[in-house]
Formats: C-alpha cells, sequence, structure tokens
C-alpha cells in the first residue's frame, strides 16, 4: 500500500530524501495530484513511465519554483515567456519551451522541447525548494484513466506500489489539468484547455491559435480518449437525459448519472455536479470516479449548457471521457 502522509515539515523532508535517492513521490497540486521524480534523473523518471503505463514518447511536465529554476531545464525566455510568467505563475499554466540541454531526452518523450509549470499549491512548492530542482510529474493515475485530486484517489489507483509516498494536501482546488501553451511557435498555441481560459491567454499575448489534436501525437494528453471511466460513459444534453436514462433501465440496464441541475434524477446512483463553473471543475473527477465505482452498466452525463472560460475546459474533459 502506498503511504499517504499529512503536509508538514517532516513529511516534505522526507519525500524530498527520496526524490533525491530516485524513488518516485506523488503530490498534491493545485490542478491535479502529481506522480514525481527528479528532471534530471534519467532512470528515476524511466520509473514514472512504468508506473504510468505511459508510452514513451508521451512527454512530462516540469514542475519549479519560478523563472530561475526553470532556466535550469528550458530555453528561450522571451519577453512573451516572461510576461506569461509574471502573469500566470505560479499556477495552473504549463509553457512549452526549448529543452535545456542538461535534460535527458527521455524525460519529454524524445522531444527537443520541454513543458514547464510552476504550482502554486504551498506543498508543491514546499516540495520544490527542499528538493532544489525540477521535478517531472504527469498526473498520478495509470495513462488514459481518471486524474487524482485526492491524495485517496492516488492510492486507490497504486494499491500494489509498496511504501509509494503520498502527499496530502487535501483536495485539489482547481481540479482539472493545467492549460498548456506552446510558446515554441510564432504565435503562441493553445494544445490543451484548462483553467486559464484562451480569453485571459488572449489578454496577456496577443492572439493565440488553439489545436488541441484529437489523435495521439505531440501532445498526447490531447488523445481522444482519455480521462476515462472503465465503465461506458455517455455525454447527453439535458433535454435527453431523463429519457435516456429511463429507456435503459427499462431494459435491464443499471445506470450513474452524474448531473449538473438541481432537478432530481431517477437513476441507479446519482451524483450531483456544482452548478458554478470553478466549483463543478473542481469536483468533476471525483464524480466521475464515485459513478464508475457504483459498479452501474453505464454511466450517464449531463452536458453543460455553456462553453465559456472554465466551462470550455470542462466540456473538454467531458468529451474525452466519453468518447
Ligand atoms: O496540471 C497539470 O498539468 C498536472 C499536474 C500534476 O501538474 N500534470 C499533468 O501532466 O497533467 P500529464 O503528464 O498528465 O499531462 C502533460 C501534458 C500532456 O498533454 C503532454 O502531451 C503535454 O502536457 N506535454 C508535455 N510536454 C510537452 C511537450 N514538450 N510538447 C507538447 N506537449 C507536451
Ligand atoms: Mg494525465
Amino acid at each position: 500500500m502506498p503511504r499517504i502522509l499529512p503536509y508538514g515539515d517532516e513529511s516534505i523532508r522526507e519525500a524530498a530524501a527520496a526524490l533525491r535517492a530516485g524513488e518516485p513521490v506523488a503530490f498534491a497540486t493545485e490542478t491535479v495530484y502529481g506522480l514525481g521524480a527528479r528532471t534530471l534523473d534519467e532512470a528515476a523518471i524511466a520509473r514514472i513511465y512504468a508506473l504510468k503505463g505511459r508510452p514513451s514518447d508521451n512527454p512530462l511536465i516540469a514542475h519549479v519554483l519560478d523563472v530561475p529554476q526553470a532556466r535550469t531545464v528550458s530555453g528561450r525566455w522571451d519577453r512573451r515567456s516572461l510576461r506569461a510568467a509574471a502573469v500566470f505563475w505560479p499556477g495552473p499554466l504549463t509553457m512549452i519551451l526549448p529543452r535545456a540541454g542538461a535534460v535527458p531526452r527521455a524525460a519529454c518523450g524524445g522531444l527537443d522541447t520541454i513543458a514547464v509549470r510552476s504550482p502554486v499549491h504551498p506543498l508543491a512548492r514546499c516540495l520544490l525548494y527542499a528538493v532544489n530542482d525540477a521535478i517531472s510529474a504527469p498526473s498520478a493515475n495509470r495513462s488514459g484513466e481518471v486524474s487524482p485530486t485526492s491524495a485517496e484517489h492516488v492510492a486507490h489507483d497504486y494499491p500494489e506500489v509498496a511504501g509509494l509516498i503520498v502527499l496530502d494536501g487535501g483536495p485539489c482546488r482547481v481540479g482539472i489539468e493545467s492549460t498548456v501553451i506552446d510558446l515554441c511557435e510564432a504565435r503562441p498555441v493553445v494544445r490543451r484547455l484548462g483553467s486559464v481560459s484562451i480569453e485571459q491567454l488572449v489578454n496577456v499575448l496577443g492572439p493565440v491559435e488553439v489545436d488541441i489534436a484529437h489523435s495521439q501525437g505531440a501532445s498526447p494528453g490531447s488523445a481522444r480518449r482519455h480521462y476515462s471511466p472503465r465503465t461506458r460513459s455517455l455525454l447527453l444534453d439535458r433535454a435527453s437525459l431523463e429519457d435516456s436514462i429511463a429507456r435503459e433501465r427499462g431494459a435491464g440496464r443499471r445506470v450513474a448519472a452524474v448531473v449538473l441541475s438541481r432537478l432530481a434524477i431517477d437513476a441507479d446512483h446519482v451524483t450531483a455536479l456544482p452548478a458554478e463553473g470553478d466549483a463543478c471543475a473542481a469536483a468533476l473527477y471525483d464524480a466521475l470516479r464515485r459513478a464508475d465505482a457504483a459498479g452501474c452498466d453505464m454511466i450517464m452525463i449531463e452536458r453543460p449548457s455553456r462553453a465559456d472560460g472554465i466551462w470550455a475546459a470542462i466540456q473538454d474533459r467531458l468529451e474525452r471521457a466519453t468518447s
């Protein structure tokens, strides 16, 4: 079993020692929990790929305390990247920049670029401060499945990893993965939607392109099927939700519903998501995990009616979870 450690001086020291010894450590960030290794430790990075079951060409995000630490793993800190960091760091924005020579290629899926992000969660920052090195960390879940937003989620996903340290920073405040922006192109390209919205990026960086590829490729977190429960899942408009659930149940199938509205729904298991956007994002993955654990034949999810701001990222995750 993993060891969930409460966040404090002693657990941070123990986790930092483990990272320096090449052991993986799971830790809270404001977005989702990460499974970390030192970016410069090639053998430890290989263990992270193995634990995730992640294809070796799917690059990791390096977590850093600040721009000076980011400079140890990435290059081309021009006006654009400096400005984005000044406005959005620390926080849920990941920037893709040229990879520094010291970083093993394997830490970046073989690419010449590296994704860097400075988390704002105090636990992640204390850990970075204690290790005094960049920490590469994918979300602490098995490849393709729903990301963890609590220490319990991580322990649930890795029951067989004896002694894995999980630093418990409570439930993640943001709840969905960071926005990813590629600053290696002439014009910035958004590669993954997150809680830093396109509108916010345009305000700071000027025009941006959006290229959320739907196939495994340059940005594999963009693979269409991702963030998925194991149970077959469907995304439905409010108008057809009730009828669809009734039809499936009429045919003898057990249905778990994930709904946004407060209206009562007749299903075998119901999880209600908050109607406000930020709160909905924060509760989303726990709701998907609960629905998955209910042991039903299928999950039916109510499609949000909005697609602006954080709702664009929520819609994106729901579409991937159900494709
Ligand atoms: O919020 C987050 O970003 C969380 C927490 C732990 O920080 N991390 C996370 O990592 O979501 P992961 O590995 O699950 O997703 C990393 C995403 C993927 O979509 C990956 O393809 C993209 O970042 N990425 C990383 N390096 C890249 C690169 N050099 N070029 C293009 N995409 C890259
Ligand atoms: Mg992930």
